[in-house]
């Protein structure tokens, strides 16, 4: 049986069930977050359960627990299941109401939490992308679960034969469709500043900016141009779910000129050690 935690109650994920009036349901009216646990101790608990405070603030919807509320949540999930490595998503809705524009008042949100087990991967990947125009709309800071944008951009990139989308608007990188990016030009690591709302500013991205700091290299947040990503050394996508991966063909290219991305290989060996190091146990 999977244990999800819906309002309340912790029951198996076939009997989970919301009102077709959910507001999550008929608007995308929510917020999300993923994050995962490594032999039962999670990941950057501190640094998600902020992001998802500050997008419950940002779409005003009020904060429906206290952090020890969420932790104890995870806990009793990790405990319910037997799996050591898992992936949370966690998501907040405004809450059931008849189908109005204006946001409801007096309405409980709809808070929902499943875990599923998660492949520790300690291998470091090289995947193929292609650079889309970014059409999404001007509030890419928010984890909002209305990701239909992005599933599109995503599935054009599948379609031709692509891991990923890279996102390009006006000429200026922003990310992946579900990622963070990172390029290596002359031994220097740059990544799209999260300061304009185009980018969800991942918990990931944060986190390696800091080890290439802390090898002695430098991590600008600045604007990055389209030019300069074709012809980076290196490339890298960031998430929770998937950690660092290099780019190695981009647009049908290969991508830099060492083929065994050797800073994205030192920072990903650093990264798994750093998280290794740092599980909130329970
Ligand atoms: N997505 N940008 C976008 C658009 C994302 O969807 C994600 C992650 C990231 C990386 O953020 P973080 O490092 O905090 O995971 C950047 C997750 C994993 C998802 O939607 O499943």
């Amino acid at each position: 049986m999977t244990t999800c935690f819906l309002n309340g109650n912790y029951l198996d994920i076939k009997d989970a069930k919301v009102s077709v009036l959910d507001r999550g349901f008929i608007f995308g009216d929510s917020v999300y977050e993923v994050l995962t646990s490594q032999d039962g101790g999670i990941f950057g608990l501190t640094d998600h359960l902020s992001r998802l405070e500050k997008n419950l603030s940002e779409v005003m919807i009020p904060r429906p627990m206290s952090r020890d509320g969420w932790r104890e949540v995870l806990a009793k999930l990790i405990s319910a299941h037997e799996e050591a490595d898992l992936s949370f998503y966690i998501q907040v809705s405004r809450g059931a109401a008849p189908r109005s524009h204006d946001f409801p008042q007096d309405v409980k949100p709809t808070v929902f939490v499943m875990c599923q087990p998660y492949v520790m991967d300690h291998e470091f990947h090289q995947v193929t992308c292609v650079t889309l125009e970014d059409n999404r709309w001007g509030r890419c800071d928010i984890k909002t679960t209305s990701l239909l944008p992005n599933l599109l951009l995503k599935n054009a990139a599948i379609e031709k034969g692509a891991h990923e989308a890279i996102l390009v608007r006006s000429g200026y990188v922003t990310e992946g469709a579900s990622s963070n990016i990172f390029i290596v030009k002359d031994g220097q690591v740059f990544t799209p500043s999260a300061n304009d709302r185009t980018i969800l500013p991942g918990v990931t991205r944060k986190l390696i900016c800091d080890i290439v700091q802390s090898v002695g290299i430098e991590c600008t947040e600045r604007e990055v141009r389209r030019d300069e990503l074709m012809c980076a050394d290196e490339i890298w996508l960031t998430s929770s779910t998937s950690d660092i991966v290099a780019v190695n063909i981009l647009d049908q290219k290969l991508v830099g000129v060492d083929f065994d991305y050797p800073l994205g290989r030192r920072i990903h060996k650093a990264f798994k050690d750093y998280k290794a190091d740092n599980l909130l146990g329970f």
